[in-house]
This record gives structure tokens, sequence and C-alpha cells, in this order.
């Protein structure tokens, strides 16, 4: 079968024939069991992700761009909650060993030496302990030996070697520590650290079909903690098999099939909503992983503007996408974005997506990525690590991520709008040089000193529209927006500018509870002076220092002065140099913050 479509594709690219019909003579010839999952595809056809791996990826031909980007779906695991007793492959008990005891300050250091000595004593309760009874005493000598990494409290999610056990409960058992035991337990964050830690699990495991996860009631109780580790779980088993063929498609978990989270509480919350919460946040960071990880020859701006278009479609009428083409861009005056564009042979596109919600308005907010498809610099060429820039629509990926799972969670209270000018910066005889002076759509004229400083550009006029054209209350936008603040904060932390110190703590609190690490940085207005032009209003970039900073003052001019407005530069976070694979950053932060949003109750 796979030869049968590999053949057919061969056959058509000899021929001078156009791409489409290449395709559809392949899909023909394919038997009709080859597409017993229809999914939305390539060029309008169905075809499975399977069938993507295996028939010749499609790309390009010399005239006809790619029209499509394939998605990746989270894994079709069910993930249920409540007691059962059936046997599983693996099972997972969570422990939280007593924390340590109170003492005297002073009396650190002996108390330091005391525990290292005798660790206290982790007693197993509930089920777990008449497990171990079953296995006369094998999970206790486990948690002996493992006393150290479990001391104080231990690591929340931090494991013990697998037991491989011959039990009728389970093949493989595996300790995980909870954190220490606290009267109030506050279990922020925990739902999320356990979600990576099963599903690291499950992906280490071979042949794992079926997983139960004991916990204590507090946390399978907790709705919060459940949807966090539902979007843990399922975004940690993203693979990206869409342009790999044969023996290097590289599956994660393909034989799990279900997992269960199971309490010691008689009266356990099943709590399948909150898990579906988490599956559909979990289905937006797959997204924007896919939007990242998608090369430019995949995913320009047409194909962007196709993704979102899906991203409506898929939500059945609770998100609309409306799309600008150039001209429409031009009507509106936006020369800022289209000096950016005019060097790429794809027509820029500039995205916008509404989500309202059913009941009464309580905000109207607007959330803006940069959608840069690729950068190469342009004239101001990229001389180093230019291949890296398929990411440099990381903040466009975050925003279509959040939009797709905000039209599935329908938060009460918030409008929300997803706005995205997309396009690339590449160079040919109409692309913008150095020196030009371009005029954004509220009517502040711009000379480019740096062609390669474009994401502002780009994001002025993004702005504009936001606050002017939609008249949205409050704006935050995500870039990767300069290597200087890679510089600053590293590769874990976004940095974040706004002059309103409320905003600033809203994303301090949400970076906290999601995991999307940020810092504020300072908007520090005498650097202003930097990006005075001699011929224009302002120029794009400013002196040798200080670059993070000077383009977070440039985009504030594009904001009305009131208006709560923070910028994100995302730079760092996007992408993670030791997976070498887009991280999914930023879809929580906005999903969240958009949810937040609606929650203010007045
Ligand atoms: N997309 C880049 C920022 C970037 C560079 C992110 C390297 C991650 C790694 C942006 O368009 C850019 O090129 N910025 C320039 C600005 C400069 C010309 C003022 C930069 O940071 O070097
Ligand atoms: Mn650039
Ligand atoms: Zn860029």
């Amino acid at each position: 079968m796979n030869r049968s479509i590999r053949k057919g594709v061969q056959k058509i690219i000899i021929y001078p024939m156009k791409f489409r019909t290449a395709f559809t003579a392949s899909v023909l010839i394919a038997p009709i069991s080859a597409f017993s999952v229809p999914q939305r595809s390539i060029l309008g056809q169905s075809l499975t992700a399977r069938n993507m791996a295996s028939a010749t990826f499609p790309t390009w031909s010399f005239d006809k761009p790619n029209a499509a980007m394939e998605w990746n779906d989270v894994l079709d695991v069910t993930m249920s909650s409540g007691s059962s007793s059936e046997a599983v492959d693996l099972l997972v008990i969570g422990v939280s060993p007593p924390a340590k005891a109170e003492k005297e300050e002073d009396d650190d250091e002996e108390e330091e030496e005391a525990t290292d000595k005798e660790p206290e004593p982790i007693t197993l309760t509930g089920s777990a302990k008449s497990l171990d009874d079953d296995l006369s005493g094998a999970l206790t000598d486990m948690l002996k030996d493992h006393a150290k990494s479990f001391k104080n409290g231990a690591t929340v999610g931090g494991t013990t070697p697998t037991l491989r056990v011959a039990s009728s409960t389970a093949k493989r058992i595996v300790l995980m520590g909870l954190g220490p035991e606290k009267d109030d337990k506050d279990w922020t964050n925990a739902g999320m650290a356990l979600g990576n830690a099963v599903a690291a699990k499950c992906k280490a495991e071979p042949k794992v079909a079926s997983c139960r996860v004991i916990l204590p009631e507090a946390v399978t109780g907790n709705a919060t903690t459940v949807r966090d580790f539902s979007t843990a779980f399922y975004q940690t088993l993203y693979a990206d098999n869409r342009y790999k063929s044969g023996s290097n498609v590289k599956k994660v978990a393909e034989d799990l099939k279900s997992i269960t989270l199971t309490t010691d509480g008689s009266d356990a919350v099943a709590d399948a909503a909150a898990i579906e919460q988490g599956r559909s946040i979990a289905r937006g960071i797959f997204l924007c992983k896919d939007i990242v990880n998608a090369p430019h020859n995949v995913l320009n701006s047409l194909s962007l503007a196709d993704t979102a278009r899906r991203i409506a479609e898929e939500s059945g009428g609770s998100l609309q996408c409306k799309i600008l083409n150039k001209d429409e861009c031009e009507a509106r005056g936006m020369g800022s974005f289209l000096g950016v564009a005019r060097g790429s042979e794809t027509e820029p596109q500039f995205i916008h997506i509404t989500y309202k919600p059913k009941g009464e308005v309580k905000s109207k907010v607007g959330v803006i990525g940069k959608g840069l498809l690729f950068d190469t610099g342009g004239y101001n060429i990229k001389t180093a690590m230019m291949e890296m820039m398929k990411f440099d629509c990381g903040g466009a990926a975050a925003v279509l991520g959040a939009a797709r799972a905000i039209g599935a969670l329908q938060p009460e209270g918030v409008e929300a709008h997803f706005c995205v000018a997309a396009c690339e910066n590449m160079i040919s005889d109409r692309a913008a040089v150095p020196s030009d002076i371009l005029t954004a759509s509220n009517g502040k004229t711009i000379e480019v000193m740096n062609t390669d400083a474009e994401g502002r550009l780009t994001l002025a006029d993004a702005l504009v529209y936001a606050d002017k054209e939609i008249g949205c209350e409050k704006i935050i936008e995500l870039s990767t927006l300069t290597g200087a603040c890679m510089i600053s904060l590293g590769k874990s932390l976004a940095g974040v500018w706004t002059l309103n110190d409320g905003l600033a703590e809203e994303i301090a609190n949400i970076s906290k509870v999601t995991g999307d690490k940020s810092w504020r940085m300072p908007m520090a207005m005498e650097y202003n002076d930097q990006l005075e032009s001699k011929f224009a209003d302002m120029k794009n970039i400013g002196g040798r220092y200080g670059g993070a900073i000077t383009a977070a003052l440039f985009l504030q001019k594009f904001v009305s002065k009131k208006k709560p407005f923070a910028h994100i530069d995302i730079a760092g976070p996007v992408w993670s140099d030791k997976e070498s694979m887009a991280t999914g950053y930023g879809t929580k932060l906005v999903t969240k913050w958009v949810c937040r949003q609606g929650e203010k109750a007045e």
C-alpha cells in the first residue's frame, strides 16, 4: 500500500503536472482502508497522520507553495477518575513523606546531620498498604532503598526505579513523590509536575497499555490539579513525525490506551470535565508546537491563515475568523507591516480570530502574536543561526494555540481578539532596504535602520488594529522579538514590559500557576531618545545596549497611552535546544490570562 502511494506520487512528479493532481492521483491509488480516520488535510484531501508519514511528504512544487499544514493531535488515551481495581500494566503510587519536623532555627546543622543518618520513615496507607502486604512488604523495602530521595517530602514527581512484580493488580509499580505532607497542602503546580512525570514514565516503560495513578483524595478532588495533570500528561506525549518516513517515524507511548486517577477516599470525584478541559489546553499546546516546528516551505503566511480558519471551523461557531489580504491591509494603511512583507513571494495575511462569550461581556481584550513565518533578516541578512528562524512565529503560535483552547473552554465574561500580522522577512528586488521610511496605520513614520528589526514593524500595525479598529480595552502581545532578551534572561524566562502594575502582577501570577515563566523588565523611558530619527518620526532600532528595552519602547508608541498593554518577549523559552523542539511556551499563559479577564466580577 505504501509502495503504491509512493509510486503514484513519483510517477506524477516525473511528468510535469501540478502538485494537486499528483496528490489526488496518489490518493486514488491507495486502498480505501488506508483512510479509515479521515481528517481535513493537505489540499483538502482526507488523509490520516499515519498515511502522511508513509506517503511522500508533500511540500511544494516550483510554482505552487504548500497550501496547508498537517496537525498532530493528542494521543487517543482515555483518562478517567475514580476508584478501580482492574489490573494495569503500570501502577504509579503517590507517596507523601512526612515534612521535616519543626526545629529551632539555629539548630539547622544538627538537623541536617540527624536527617542524613535517619530519614523519617514513610508509611503506606489505604490501597497502597494492602498492595504492600500482598507483595510481602516489597513497596516498603523500595521506599527504604530510596529513603534519601524521598526524605523531607521528596520532589514532586520524583520516582523510584520501576518494580517488576507478579501481582494481579499491576505488572509494574513506581512510587512517585508528592511533596511534603502539610495540613494546608497547596497543590499549585503539583498537578503539572505529576502529569509530566507520569507521562514520562509511560513513555519510557515498554508496552504500557494501561496505567493507574493512586493519589490522595486532596489531589483528585481538586479540579485545578486534575485539569493541570491532564494538560501536562497529554502535552508531554507530543511527537512530531509529520516530515518523517519509514523507520524514522518515532511514536511515543504507542500502546497506551487508558489512564485512571484513583483516590483512596470513598467519595472520590470523577472530574471528567476537568480532564476534558485539560485535554483542550493540551490540544492548544500541540497546535502551538506544530506551528513553531513547521518549516517555512510548509508553513508560510497563507498556510498559517488556513490554520486559523481551521481553528474557527473546528470550534463549531464559538470562534470567528477574519483574514485581511494585502489589499485590505493596504486600505488600512498598514505600511509598516507591508514594508516587511514586501520581499516575500507569499501574500501577507492579517489574521483576526474573535471569541465572544454566550452571556454578558465584562472585558474585551486583545492578544497579539508575532507571526514571522521566516526571518532571514532581510537585506541586513542574518549571519548566524538563520535556520532557527522558523521559530519566529512563536508568538503567533502561542496566540493561535490559546484561541483553539479558548474555543473549546468557552470562558464566560470575556470577549477575546487574537491577532497575527503574518508574513516573511525575505530578500528580493522588492524588499525594503535600510533607510526606507514606512508609514504605519496610525500615521507615524518609521525609518528602517535595520531590516532585521522587522518583528516590531509588523506588530506596530497589529497593535494599532487591536487598539483602534477593534477597540480592545487591554492588550498583551507575545513575540520572539530580540536576541537581547535571551542574553538577559536566558532560555527559560520570557521578559515582560508594561507600564501597568496591575497587568504586570496578573502576568506574574499566571506565570506561577502555568509554569510559563516570566520576569518583569524595566520600561526605561530615558532610552526613548535612542529611537529618534533625523528624517522620520522614529527609527526601528536603538543603540548598542538595552536592545530588548528599546524594542519594548518602540511598541509602546503604537498603543494608546493609558491603555493597559504588556509586551512579552519569548525569544528564549520558545525553543528547547536540548530537545531540538518547540516548547509550546505561551499557550497556557495566554489561555489562563484570557479566562481570568472574564472572572473578574464587578
Ligand atoms: N527574530 C529575531 C529575534 C531573535 C534572534 C530571536 C535570535 C531569537 C534568536 C528578531 O527579528 C531580530 O532579528 N532581532 C534583532 C534586532 C536587532 C536588529 C536590533 C536581534 O535581536 O538581533
Ligand atoms: Mn529579525
Ligand atoms: Zn524576527
